[in-house]
């Protein structure tokens, strides 16, 4: 992407908004969890900047592990066959897993990582994400911490891409209509 697409970008969450919010998910999730380790799994790759400072907020014992699911649509076409390209490392029966994902959108990827995940009987299974896009939703599915409800637009920035770009910028924009269609 050329300079002048960054120039058009529209900046929503600026990154000071996104630490505070951060550190209050991990103070409200490290009191939920008391003294049990948890095992988080971060949904790659959208979550991967949100996982790392997530893991830095939270005081209890984490154990990290990654997941990794294909659509073999694009964001603006989805399909809804999903696959997993790169399952949990760790066992999950047993433990008390928080899955960590970028961004809720038709609910279809986290409906089929609960289904997954659940066959294998962990203690519980609690979700984060950093954002919520509940005017999207098709599946009936629901973070157990949201950071932010955002509008029904396409954002980028902080981990999350258009066409695998703008995952590296600090903080989170509105990638223009405009752009989407060029
Ligand atoms: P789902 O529709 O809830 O299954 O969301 C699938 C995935 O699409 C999310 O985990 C994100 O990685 C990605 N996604 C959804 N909405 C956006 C967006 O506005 N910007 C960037 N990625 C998005
Ligand atoms: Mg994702």
């Amino acid at each position: 992407m050329t300079a002048a697409v960054h120039e058009r970008l529209e900046l929503f969450l600026p990154r000071h908004l996104l630490a505070a919010r951060i550190q209050e998910m991990g103070a409200e999730i490290s009191r939920d969890t008391g003294d049990n380790p948890l095992l988080l799994i971060g949904v790659l790759r959208g979550a991967a900047v949100f996982f790392a400072d997530l893991a830095r907020a939270i005081t209890t014992d984490c154990i990290f592990d990654f997941v990794s699911v294909s659509s073999y649509g694009s964001h603006q076409q989805p399909t809804e066959a999903l696959r997993m390209i790169h399952p949990p490392e760790e066992n999950v029966t047993d433990k008390h897993v928080l899955l960590v994902e970028d961004i809720l959108d038709t609910g279809a990827t986290l409906a089929y990582l609960q289904k997954q995940l659940q066959a294998q009987h962990p203690s519980s299974l609690r979700v984060a994400a950093l954002l919520d896009k509940p005017a999207r939703r098709k599946h009936p599915v629901q973070a157990d911490y949201v950071g932010f409800t955002v509008p029904d637009r396409f954002v980028v920035g902080y981990g999350m891409d258009y066409s695998g770009h703008f995952r590296g910028l600090p903080d989170i924009y509105f990638l223009p209509q405009i752009i989407q269609e060029e």
